[in-house]
């Protein structure tokens, strides 16, 4: 078993206290390793590291060239090392290897694009009426404070890292408690990307220890979080202390809506693949499903004969579909509402632990579908992050849009229909900062990622993403020899 250590300007470093965290397997709850629970001061050695590679150097003198390849460099050892960093991720995650594999892929692409970006980010020339130059400059913040969960481990540390990097910003990045270790691992190969001392940094330790020292450190410029919409509120109270700029990415109740004309074979698949997938871990989890009364029955019937034949098992065991939860904490989460939904609603197919021979040792949740949901119950409004699925009726395009819209979230959407018409009534009318027609959950690192309402604040990814780590300097350049003569 490995313990690892804090990574603070460039090299592995112990953290002050002994106070570790245990990082477990979850398809077992095997201990698997050994973090540093950092606190305050570990992670103010941390910002002022990053704090000096900005302000000093080298970072502050390198192009946009020099941080491109930095970043390319970065993809190619993700991708040399993809294999066991996939591995990795699924033994501490619990998600599937094949899930892994795609999410290790992502990374990959993420710091490409981001290395491509980094000699995009420009200035403007602006046309003022006086003799002068008016200039727009960019600039990166500065110090980025970065804190992830532990949905997609790698992918959420390389959502934050790189269009940091790309902005010439330094960073000091906080993972979850529970999925701290790719991350870790990756670092050790942080200089041989070409990264110079204290330009990232990696601090683990718990949220509100850790991660609150780092949103309230005074040499932090900014806060970039995903999370819960709870911490996400916290954080924000927090950065306000010395007035951070922040971006928060937040969960979702996402409505996955089917109207009856929609390639019913394709939905189907759709609506599974939309809630179940990562074992219903994700933010942009299509948790209720809107279906039109006309295939209401046929549809909840169709879903559970797929759902029971979904294969649950260990990740790392080729054919599993549904890996474990990533922690007792949120396995109890799941159990909670699940006995919730039975109070509330009519249960189709599964309602408890995946039990039998290896689903025994861990964390494991069956495939849960309730129907007949109203979108009043506390299933409907809560997100569960797990392999719970509502599954609402609605009868006219009107009410699946208003009963879509009644959430305080506004992550993702999608809708299902081969009407252009009607999808493009739901494009416009959905309060969603993602809507998908016909599918649900592609994501690309080039399309702008974030929530309207209480899903967050700001858009991650794209060329959206690196605006969120940079500054806009105004200049103005007289070229008028004249005194100004007004006195
Ligand atoms: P969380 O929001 O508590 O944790 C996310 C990150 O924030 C972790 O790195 C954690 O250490 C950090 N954190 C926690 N408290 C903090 C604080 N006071 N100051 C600074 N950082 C802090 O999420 P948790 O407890 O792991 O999961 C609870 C629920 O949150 C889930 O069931 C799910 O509904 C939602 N969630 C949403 C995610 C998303 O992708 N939008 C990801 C993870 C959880
Ligand atoms: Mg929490």
């Amino acid at each position: 078993m490995k313990t690892y250590r804090l990574y603070i300007n460039g090299e592995f470093v112990s953290p002050q206290s002994d106070s570790t965290i245990d990082v477990i397997d979850p398809s077992t709850t095997d201990v698997i390793a050994r973090v540093p629970n950092a606190g305050a001061a570990d992670v103010d050695r941390a910002a002022k590291a990053a704090r000096v590679a900005f302000d000093a150097g080298p970072w502050k003198d390198a192009t946009a060239q020099d941080r491109g390849r930095v970043l390319f460099r970065l993809a190619e050892i993700v991708r040399d090392r993809a294999d066991e960093l996939a591995e990795l991720e699924t033994r501490n995650s619990g998600k599937p290897i094949a899930e892994s594999e795609f999410d290790i892929a992502d990374v990959a692409t993420c710091f490409e694009y981001y290395g491509g970006l980094a000699t995009k980010i420009h200035g403007e020339v602006l046309p003022v009426p006086d003799n002068a130059m008016s200039l727009a400059l960019r600039e990166p913040i500065g110090v980025a404070g970065q804190i992830i969960p532990w949905n997609y481990p790698l992918m959420m540390a390389a959502w934050k890292l790189a269009p940091a990097i790309c902005a010439g910003c330094t960073t000091v990045l906080k993972p979850a408690e529970q999925t701290p270790i790719t991350v870790l691992e990756l670092a050790s190969s942080f200089a041989d990307a070409g990264l110079p001392p204290g330009v990232v940094n990696i601090v683990t330790g718990a949220g509100e220890t850790a991660g609150a020292a780092l949103v309230e450190h005074a040499d932090v410029d900014k806060i970039a979080f995903t999370g819960s919409v709870e911490v996400g509120k916290i954080v924000m109270r927090g950065a306000a202390s010395t007035l951070k700029k922040i971006s928060l990415e937040l969960g979702g109740k996402s409505p996955n809506v089917f109207f009856a004309d929609a390639d019913f074979e394709a939905a189907v698949d759709g609506a599974l693949f939309g809630v179940f997938i990562n074992q219903g871990e994700v933010c942009s989890a299509g948790s209720r499903i809107l279906v039109q009364r006309p295939i209401y029955k046929k549809f909840v019937d169709a879903m559970v004969d797929k759902a029971r034949k979904i294969k649950l098992g260990p990740g790392m065991e080729r054919d599993t579909k549904m890996g474990p939860l990533v922690s007792r904490e949120q396995f109890d989460r799941v159990r909670r509402y699940q006995e919730i939904g039975k109070q509330e609603a009519k249960i189709a197919c599964g309602g408890g632990r995946a039990a039998g021979g290896a689903l025994d040792r861990g964390f494991f949740i069956e495939p849960t579908i309730f129907y007949d949901v109203d979108n009043s119950f506390r299933i409907a409004r809560e997100e569960i992050f797990g392999p719970v699925a509502c599954v609402i009726p609605f009868d006219h395009e009107e009410d699946a849009l208003t009963i879509a819209n009644d959430t305080y979230y506004g992550l993702a959407a999608a809708v299902w229909t081969r009407d252009i018409f009607r999808a493009m009534r739901a494009v416009k009318n959905l309060h969603a900062g993602i809507v998908w027609v016909n599918h649900m959950q592609p994501t690309y690192v080039e399309a702008p990622w974030g929530g309207y309402k209480q899903s967050g604040i700001g858009r991650e990814l794209g060329t959206w993403g690196v605006e969120e780590y940079l500054n806009v300097k105004q200049v103005f350049i007289n070229l008028s020899e004249q005194p100004i003569g007004w006195y």
